[in-house]
């Protein structure tokens, strides 16, 4: 075990994260640290809280709008430096049942010059669930709620995924506000297969099964599914109690790699982050499940948000909420701040009261409500 901490810990220099970012990250597991990241959000940084900022993703209490995607934390290591830089809540993961390296490096990049649009093909990189657990329960007492992304790993055919995600959830579940089943990734082959109707359902009733505690659950979503197939997600989602979506994950289609250089459409991976093709993508699979499902589903909304305005336009899509992976690297970890700080007077300007005014509006739902 400590072997395999040892390499993980020297994994941790990759990534889309400056060293100050890194720094930032591991400050966040330790007392000390946790004092440093309070000091450093004093400065300039902080938190804004505001009561018209309050939102709820099933039941689950957010002080805003704003939550850590899964990637960013895989471990569960930076929880409280990113509560200190004005994030909400962090979903944590995806966590897999066993260790896994994930793909050969190089496997992260940033492919515009404001380094604003990301490309990975990580490929589940996890220290697995133990070690995990060791770093929640240094963590505690959390300072806001954590979601937890429960994944298989890349050895396990698709038919042993249902135990994959009982075994974590089992482990870990107990630290978390919300579960989701991490099933889109495009990194992991065959991975996204589970989507489908009949290997969601079962997927589904063995996650609710393996909680103690009933908790929300979430299916993180692929950004490339037609209406068609996400009608059948929905119409499952609701026969089996699923709360809601995350939506979206990466993109891997090649046409909008191009744009940043035939080198990038040539490699694989997920694109995300400020590309405005693939926001709309993602935007455009929120208002569909909110058209589709209204009220009876909760939706997170993920895929290029950097700003009040970005995470606006997701909430008038459907969400509750949204989540940030790509645009925390880009804004140097000001990302969360920034855009709760413009919320506040978004609202204000526009004579709302709260940021769940919102939500739906710019839908067929909300221009029938209106
Ligand atoms: C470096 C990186 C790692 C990611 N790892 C995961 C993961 O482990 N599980 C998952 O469900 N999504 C993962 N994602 C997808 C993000 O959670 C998110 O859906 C996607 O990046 C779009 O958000 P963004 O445009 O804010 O980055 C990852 C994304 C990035 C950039």
């Amino acid at each position: 075990m400590a072997d395999l901490q040892a390499r993980y810990e020297i994994m941790a220099g990759e990534g889309l994260k400056s060293a100050a970012e890194r720094s930032l990250e591991i400050a966040g597991s330790s007392a000390v640290g946790r004092y440093l990241m309070e000091l450093y959000a004093s400065n300039g940084m902080g938190r804004t809280t505001d009561p018209s900022l309050h939102t709820e993703v099933s039941g689950v209490p957010l002080e805003n709008p704003v939550i850590v995607g899964a990637g960013w934390d895989k471990k569960g290591r930076a929880i409280h430096g990113l509560y200190a830089l004005g994030f909400a809540a962090a979903e944590i993961g995806t966590v897999l049942p066993f260790g896994q390296y994930g793909n050969e490096k190089p496997r992260l990049w940033t492919i515009n010059q404001d380094h604003s649009v990301g490309l990975n093909r990580l490929g589940f990189n996890s220290p697995g669930d133990a070690v995990v657990d060791t770093y929640l329960q240094a963590a505690q007492p959390l300072p806001c709620p954590i979601g937890l992304n429960v994944g298989r790993n890349k050895t396990m055919p698709n038919e042993t995924a249902a135990w994959a995600h009982e075994r974590v959830i089992r482990r870990l579940g107990h630290y978390a506000s919300y579960i989701v089943l991490g099933i889109s990734s495009p990194n992991t082959v065959g991975l996204r297969g589970l989507q489908d109707k009949g290997p969601l359902r079962e997927l589904i009733q063995s996650a609710l099964a393996a909680m103690t505690e009933a908790k929300p659950l979430f299916i993180k979503i692929d950004s490339e599914r037609s209406k068609h197939e996400l009608n059948d997600m929905i119409e499952v989602g609701l026969e089996e109690g699923l709360s809601g979506f995350v939506a979206t994950n990466t993109y891997m289609g090649s046409d909008l790699k191009a744009k940043y250089g035939i080198r990038w459409a040539r490699e694989a991976g997920g694109l995300s982050g400020a590309d405005p093709e693939y926001r709309k993508r993602a935007t455009a699979t929120v208002r569909h499940i909110h058209e589709e499902a209204g009220d009876k589903l909760t939706i997170i909304g993920v895929g290029g948000v950097d700003s009040a305005e970005t995470a606006l336009e997701k909430i008038k899509a459907g969400a509750s909420a949204v989540q940030v992976v790509t645009a925390i690297r880009s804004t140097k970890g000001r990302v969360a701040e920034q855009i709760n700080r413009e919320l506040v007077k978004q609202i204000d300007a526009d004579g709302m009261r709260s940021i769940r005014d919102y939500i739906g509006l710019d839908t067929k739902r909300g221009v029938k409500a209106a």
